[in-house]
């Protein structure tokens, strides 16, 4: 597939350029600054790819690099959400932007582009319920924005998926292809953290849900590169079945 890669020079964008080139994608990475892009490549990755410069706050950058570039599937890694609740961030605006940008494009197209998004846990379900887990623990709450966001779109104009990770560690600092992992494969559902640990603590008045989700989260840990490899894997297919959902991951393994 051809994925545009917009920004690729942050922790998970880096780590989807070796995972996407090593699933056998064509690569257009969408970034800020190609010089940055380049100094933090060896040579031999980045000659693997199509490069153009732009900002993700430009809708009209996003939708032009899509049709120029013949793209069938986007992925967004640029900004960063904020982690305190009075933080400030780019991101509610970088993804307003993509959103505009592939929506255009496949209004040009008369086919709805496959995209996905990262958001994090926050953005996900309780388990057995339609509250998320921010609704209890409120953090990260620019990613429950943008899946609001996503949730509101008319049916046809994106096939968009929102993976939900915990914290990410890096395995390596080396963006080789093929990919080099010791890890296995994340273990994913749709809307709710996968293999959720319930306990009858939740049923404690307003403290309750907080602690079954504090004693649950650091199950959640991955590596980036599993994240990346998880999204490099599923664009093989346009037929997958997180689109339209937020998605949960969880090292089983671990
Ligand atoms: N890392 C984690 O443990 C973790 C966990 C859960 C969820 N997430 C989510 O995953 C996503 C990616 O995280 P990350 O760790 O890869 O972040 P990161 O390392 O900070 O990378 C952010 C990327 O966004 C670009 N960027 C920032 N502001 C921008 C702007 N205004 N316009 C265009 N590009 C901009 C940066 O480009 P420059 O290099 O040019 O600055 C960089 O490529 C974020 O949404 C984050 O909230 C991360």
């Amino acid at each position: 597939m051809k994925v545009l890669l917009i920004e690729a020079t942050g922790n998970v964008g880096l780590r989807l350029v070796s995972a996407l080139l090593t699933h056998g994608h064509n690569v257009v990475a969408h970034v800020r600054s190609a010089q940055k892009l380049e100094s933090l490549l060896t040579e031999s990755v980045h000659r693997q790819l199509s490069v153009i410069e732009g900002s993700a706050l430009d809708a009209n950058s996003i939708r032009t690099a899509i049709l120029d570039k013949k793209c069938d599937a986007v992925v967004n890694s640029a900004g960063l959400a904020a982690v305190a609740l009075w933080g400030k961030s780019d991101l509610p605006r970088i993804v307003a932007a993509v959103v505009e940008g592939v929506r255009q494009a496949g209004a040009e197209r008369k086919k709805p582009l496959r995209v996905w998004f990262l958001g994090g846990m926050g953005a996900l379900h309780f388990p057995g319920e339609s509250s998320l887990l921010s609704d209890h623990v409120p953090i990260l709450r620019d990613h429950c924005k943008n899946l609001a966001l996503l949730k509101s779109l008319p049916p046809n104009t994106l096939d968009w998926s929102m993976l939900c990770p915990s914290n990410m560690d890096p395995e390596s600092s080396n963006f080789t292809v093929p990919t080099k992992s010791s890890h296995t494969r994340l273990t994913a559902s749709a809307q709710t953290p996968p293999l959720w640990k319930d306990s009858w603590l939740k049923n404690i008045p307003l403290i309750g849900k907080i602690i079954v989700i504090a004693m649950n989260m650091s199950r959640y840990g991955t590596t980036l590169e599993q994240n990346a490899d998880f999204i490099a894997t599923d664009l093989e297919t346009l037929d997958s079945q997180y689109i339209g959902t937020q998605v949960g991951i969880i090292d089983a393994s671990k």
